[in-house]
């Protein structure tokens, strides 16, 4: 039957320029007019304030994607759709979440892929040309993995397709699976 108001993880993967943050914020706003309880994690913040000790050495990569894992389950269960928008470049990091989530089909992975030269020219933060110039060690897709998701429920292409048609792909996604209704998908 119809999911309604169940919460859910919808777990954002990819590459820093990918497009994570931006749609994921298009696909929150929509769900919100669409009356669904949301909640949306986002890199950038949560490095500023929960996980402002932590670093990118692959240890502190693995505690903060556990503790947004975790954060994100709890509003899962108190029936909100948690959004979360991190690069998460380990498989087994972003796999160990789907595994705990009380429900394992109400994590949703969405790859969000962008070929890394595509990321590297936009680079809205500078942040390649200063890792391409030795200035930022271990930066992903650069000088540290990015691990592709090998069985995503999701994956979407922001090379490829605009915005819209990314935030329409999932919506479309959650109506599949029954977290939203059809009629509340426009076409
Ligand atoms: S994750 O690897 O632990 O999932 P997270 O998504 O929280 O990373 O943070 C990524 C953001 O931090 C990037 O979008 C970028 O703005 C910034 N950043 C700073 N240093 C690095 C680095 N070495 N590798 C990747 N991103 C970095």
């Amino acid at each position: 039957g119809l999911k309604g108001h169940q919460g859910a993880v919808l777990w954002f993967t990819g590459l820093s320029g990918s497009g994570k943050s931006t749609l994921a914020v298009a696909v929150e706003s929509a769900l919100f007019e669409r009356g669904c309880h949301t909640f949306i994690l986002d890199g950038d913040n949560v490095r500023h304030g929960l996980n402002k000790n932590l670093g990118f050495s692959p240890e502190d990569r693995e505690e903060n994607i556990r503790r947004i894992g975790e954060v994100a389950k709890l509003f899962a269960d108190a029936g909100t759709l948690a959004l979360t928008a991190f690069i998460s470049p380990y498989r087994e990091d972003r796999d160990r979440i789907r595994e705990t989530t009380s429900r394992n089909d109400d994590f949703v992975e969405v790859f969000v892929y962008c070929p890394l030269d595509v990321c590297e020219e936009r680079d809205p933060k500078g942040l390649y040309k200063k890792a391409r110039a030795g200035e930022i060690p271990e930066f992903t897709g650069i000088s540290a993995p990015y691990e592709e998701p090998a069985a995503a429920e999701l994956v979407v292409d922001t090379a490829e397709n605009s915005l819209d048609e990314c935030v329409d792909l999932v919506l479309k996604h959650l109506v599949a699976r029954g977290y939203i209704e059809e009629s509340a998908v426009a076409v």
